[in-house]
């Protein structure tokens, strides 16, 4: 499962970046506002410091004008892919744009229904938000399965992006129900490292160590 970084930080990104397991990123224009700097000047930084897909999104709601903002985003370079919503107008956007070879990813996907014609439309990417199903209720690790079965049933190639994660357990689970891509911010990606025995055992190898190289010397 690839992973990739939530996050329009560039500090976030390059520390991500650094560890060498960080596949892509994603944005939304939230995360963008965040920043305080424009859409395609923050993408293009972007792009300079992680070399993966980096998921960059439209922020208009009418067919015509999300092509035509979708084939500007795609000029930015060669890794953009361009997000769009799960909207009538944003599944007629995503298959204009991949017929023409350009790269979408179907975001704000809460049900198989949605997913199903995120695929239909040719999308390279589904992003289901799992953290957002889960605070309704309801949960949101069983549409990862339904859609990766789906998928796989009909032989869509759509890649399943588990999105809206919000700790380490989400990433596992995301992992075990099919999901090809796992996104999250940089908090979780930095707490899957942790491990209080992984420290302990380190903490014990190394003072051992140092009591037999302090014995050796003296
Ligand atoms: C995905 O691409 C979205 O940017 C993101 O995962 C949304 O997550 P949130 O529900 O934590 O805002």
């Amino acid at each position: 499962m690839k992973i990739f970084l939530d996050s329009a930080n560039l500090q976030e990104l390059r520390k991500g970046a650094a560890w060498g397991i960080v596949d892509g990123v994603t944005t939304n224009p939230s995360l963008i506002a965040r920043e305080g700097v424009p859409m395609e000047e923050q993408i293009r930084k972007i792009c300079d410091i992680v070399d993966g897909d980096i998921s960059a999104e439209v922020v208009s709601t009418e067919s015509r004008e999300m092509i035509a903002d979708g084939r500007r985003l795609a000029t930015i370079h060669k890794n953009v892919v361009v997000k769009l919503p799960l909207i009538r107008d944003g599944i007629q956007a995503a298959k204009a744009l991949s017929s023409e070879g350009i790269r979408v990813n179907v975001t704000l996907c809460f049900s198989a229904a949605q997913a199903l014609l995120a695929a239909k439309a040719g999308a390279y990417i589904i992003s289901p938000f799992i953290g957002r199903i889960e605070d309704t209720g309801w949960p949101g690790m069983d549409l990862i399965e339904d859609i990766a079965a789906i998928y796989s049933k009909h032989g869509y190639r759509t890649q399943v992006l588990a999105a809206s994660i919000r700790g380490a357990l989400h990433v596992v689970e995301a992992a075990k129900a099919g999901a090809h891509i796992a996104t999250m911010p940089f908090k979780v990606l930095d707490q899957l490292f942790d491990h209080p025995l992984t420290e302990r055992g380190l903490n014990q190898f190394l003072s051992d160590y140092n009591k037999a190289f302090e014995l050796v010397k003296s």
